[in-house]
């Protein structure tokens, strides 16, 4: 058993100990590979970084990574002497974050709240740097990233008149199972990065407002910890999203666990055998001040430590995994088994031959293959085909990014979406406002969703298919933009110069 003084002593890159719930671990070798970047964990060597650490990980992350010799033993009891871990509450704050604590006090109400982009905007100047430049950031230049948005406002509605729109029901099933809308909360990774409770936020919104949630893979909560926040009274429905693993049986372990804890749909990642390079992400992980400056001398020397980290955060993930593998979860479950990152026709075909019940169109909302279309597009391109060889009702058909209003889903459903996933902006409403934000963003959908179905004249969202659509300018990729989207798009930036010395 170490002592603090012991811990203490390995305090650098060259050899660094930190101390998690009274466990000490030896993180040198992993410092590279951080997904986060080693700089955190290095302000740690050495020391405590309990609270930090549980800001953001799940309870288990050490010692389900680390190999097991990295775990040291635990702090040795009784010792007197003081751990330095928290000193880091008491470093001065600089002008960027003090200026991000006033604006928290001076939050808009969320009565004042009339929109998605409005909790956007918000939440660009509350959150954290970090938090979010890793929830905003999309691949490379980000043109996937704001096409997904613009795509949709190259349809425009046909629009029926003079029917009886009294009653407007917009519930549906997704995958059998009930919803009271045609969207549900995608997985997204990280939770905790925008608000302590992370992904059990979202579980409680949804039960509130009958929504499905879809648990990711990569969540900041245990899995336990959000499957055990849902109402069990009521069997809250969630999906689960899975990135498979380069060794099956963690896989296999993973899917089990699912089915013991009444997870109800697998959403097979497909698209992010490597994560794409999100620059955003990467600047804000990289201060400038005095001490980086020596560094640079080791970053030229072909250490690019950013994209170890997008390595590292997908090393687990098998680039292997090919449409083979299919038939092994096939055996391995019973539950429906779903594509998610589906981008063009013939693997929505494939995709048939092969048995699943659903696919998900998606370019992970921007944030992998720069140049992927939208998948509105996509969407458009597949069902034609789909319908020509009567394909149309043998497997449900899901599209996510970009998202942002009620018409943008209608849009969806007309095309032939069973349901429409949304990824950021309950991130943002959480990251803002907590669970009163999402509850209050899914009611904003709620409301735009009976307002366009009678303005459209159609009583619920089964009356709708592409005659109620102008689809003529679609596939031509221009858009002028849209005022609101373009004051809260937050555009990447150039480097930035270092402080004088
Ligand atoms: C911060 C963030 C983290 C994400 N993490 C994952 C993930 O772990 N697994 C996954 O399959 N998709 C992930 N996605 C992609 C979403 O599931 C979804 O495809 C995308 O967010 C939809 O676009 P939208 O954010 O414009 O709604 C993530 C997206 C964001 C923004």
């Amino acid at each position: 058993m170490p002592s603090i003084s012991e811990v203490k002593k390995h305090d650098n890159a060259n050899d660094c100990w930190v101390i998690v719930n009274n466990k000490i671990y030896d993180v040198t070798e992993f410092l590279p590979e951080h997904p986060g970047g080693q700089k955190i964990i290095l302000k740690f060597a050495g020391k405590d970084c309990t609270k930090k650490f549980e800001q953001i990980h799940p309870p288990d992350t050490l010692d389900k990574y680390l190999a097991p010799e990295k775990y040291l033993g635990e702090v040795e009891q009784n010792s007197d002497e003081e751990d330095e871990g928290e000193e880091e509450e008491e470093e001065e704050l600089d002008e960027e974050e003090k200026q991000r604590l006033e604006l928290i006090e001076r939050k808009p109400p969320l009565s004042q709240i009339y929109n998605l982009n409005d909790f956007e905007y918000v939440a660009s100047k509350v959150m954290e740097k970090q938090a979010w430049a890793y929830y905003s950031s999309g691949c490379d230049d980000e043109i996937t990233l704001r096409e997904n948005h613009f795509a949709y406002q190259r349809i425009f509605f046909k629009p029926r008149v003079l029917r009886n729109v009294t009653n407007i029901d917009f519930s549906t099933e997704i995958l059998g199972f009930k919803s009271s809308v045609p969207f549900y909360v995608t997985a997204t990774a990280l939770g905790k990065l925008g608000h302590p409770d992370g992904e059990k936020c979202l579980t409680r919104a949804c039960f509130k407002e009958n929504v499905i949630q879809m648990v990711p893979t990569l969540s900041s909560c245990s899995f336990q910890e959000i499957v055990d926040e849902r109402n069990k009274e009521k069997d809250q429905t969630q999906f689960f999203q899975l990135y498979v693993n380069s060794d099956r049986k963690i896989t296999q372990k993973i899917v089990e666990n699912c089915e013991k804890n009444n997870i109800k749909a697998l959403f097979i990642t497909v698209d992010a055998p490597q994560l794409g390079r999100r620059e955003k992400d990467m600047r804000s992980k990289y201060t400038l001040d005095a001490s980086n400056i020596q560094n640079d001398v080791e970053e030229d020397e072909g250490i690019d430590r950013s994209q170890g980290a997008a390595r590292a955060i997908s090393s687990f993930i098998d680039t292997g995994l090919n449409w083979e593998d299919i038939k092994w979860f096939k055996k391995i479950t019973k539950l429906p088994i779903i594509l998610k990152g589906i981008q063009c026709v013939d693997d929505a075909l494939l995709a048939i031959e092969y048995g699943v019940e659903g696919i998900v169109l998606s370019n992970h909302g921007g944030r992998q293959l720069e140049f992927a279309r939208s998948s509105i597009e996509v969407l458009a391109d597949l069902m034609p085909i789909l319908k020509q060889k009567k394909l149309d009702k043998k497997i449900e058909i899901f599209i996510d990014g970009g998202v942002r209003r009620a018409s943008d889903i209608l849009k969806a459903i007309a095309l032939g979406a069973k349901g429409v996933g949304i990824g950021r902006p309950f991130l943002y409403a959480m990251s803002a406002y907590g669970d009163d934000g999402v509850v209050k963003a899914m009611r904003i959908l709620k409301d735009e969703l009976t307002m366009n179905m009678r303005l459209l004249g159609v009583n619920t969202v089964g009356e709708l298919n592409e005659n109620y659509l102008d689809l003529l300018n679609l596939h031509n990729r221009f858009s002028s933009g849209d005022q609101l989207f373009q004051q809260v798009y937050e555009p990447l930036k150039l480097p930035a110069f270092k402080p004088k010395l």
